[in-house]
């Protein structure tokens, strides 16, 4: 069900990512997180490190986003601390990333509805009351529900999502379009599917398996998948992922038809695959499956999502099938364990 796409760069960069407009001020929210300490690097790599305030409600572990560039504590529930972080910078652009995950979310739903919903309600007026020109806020495959189809997911559908996260995530894509008609806001979105990288840990997802057996696998120790062998869910490599944020973001406003949130799609596996591409490399390799709650958030969400529109309005191409992904993780996983 992978893709078939063979060529493979370590930095998926696409050729508009390299002519990055030097006079933008950049704040990314949730820098620390999975997506964010990946993002934020390459913002930096990009716009240049005093360019990029990195933000989160913690100081970041990560030693190589507190050297390269500016780090603020943000807690996106404190607007009148944001505002005053930000008439400091003069932002240009802001990266929301910060929200409570599916599987969290489940936990403790009417504060994963407050973050995730206050949050953005905070971001969209911070940008309009100090005329930040572009925001980007991630939306998810959690906005689609069991009445979805399942198989290539079109970009306009049946959604019902059945989580708070989905639930919130959904509204918020409502939001954004309303804030781009009402208010000319340029917020662009994206509907990720499970994000794979090998630097950071996710917490709270349903598809974090998938990040976490790449390192029990090079422990040398078994996998205990809480969900069943053949549950399809769409995944994408983190720097597939870093393209597409960073290309939709960088696309002429007039390309940009959808203002709710686009589908993005990188590659489609189940367990049982993800565990035979480790043992084409690890043979040792074992999984062992126990099913948890997660399952039946699994089962409401679509297994292949289709992205023409992403691919027409500003020529989104995933990079990495899963073979090409299993093969650089455990490659950096084993060096780092060397380290
Ligand atoms: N990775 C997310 C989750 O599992 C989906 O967007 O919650």
């Amino acid at each position: 069900m992978s893709a078939t796409l063979s060529i493979v760069t370590k930095q998926a960069n696409s050729p508009a990512q390299k002519m990055a407009n030097k006079t933008e001020t950049i704040l990314v929210i949730g820098a620390c997180g999975q997506l964010g300490s990946e993002l934020t690097l390459q913002l930096r790599s990009l716009y240049g490190g005093s360019k990029v305030v990195a933000a989160d409600i913690y100081a970041p572990k990560q030693t190589d986003l507190l050297a390269s560039g500016p780090f603020e504590k943000i807690d996106v529930l404190d607007p009148k601390g944001m505002a005053a972080i930000a008439s400091r910078y003069k932002f240009t652009q802001i990266y929301h990333l910060a929200a409570v995950l599916s599987a969290a979310g489940e936990k403790d739903p009417s504060f994963a509805w407050r973050l995730n919903m206050d949050g953005l309600f905070h971001v969209l007026d911070l940008a309009l009351e100090q005329g930040i020109g572009q925001v980007f806020w991630p939306s998810s495959i959690a906005v689609f529900g069991p009445d979805t189809p399942r198989q290539h997911t079109p970009q306009h559908t049946i959604m019902n999502p059945s989580t708070v996260y989905g639930i919130s995530k959904l509204a918020g894509e409502m939001w954004c379009a309303y804030y781009f008609r009402k208010h000319g806001l340029d917020i662009r979105s994206l509907r990720y599917p499970g994000l794979i990288g090998y630097k950071a840990l996710p917490g709270g997802g349903t598809t974090d398996y998938a990040v976490d057996i790449y390192r029990k696998a090079v422990e040398g120790k078994p996998f205990e998948c809480y969900l069943h062998e053949d549950t399809y869910l769409p995944m994408m490599y983190m720097p597939d992922a870093i393209k597409a944020t960073i290309d939709l973001m960088q696309a002429p406003a007039e390309n940009i038809s959808v203002r709710d949130a686009y589908n993005v799609s990188g590659m489609s596996f189940s367990p049982k695959e993800i565990a035979a591409s480790i043992q084409k490399l690890i043979p040792s390799f074992k999984i062992i499956y126990k099913p948890d709650y997660r399952q039946q958030i699994a089962d409401s969400w679509p297994q292949t999502i289709s992205d023409q529109v992403a691919r027409q309005d500003w020529g989104w191409h995933p990079t990495y099938d899963l073979d090409a992904m299993t093969a650089d993780i455990l490659e950096n996983l084993q060096q780092q364990a060397l380290l």
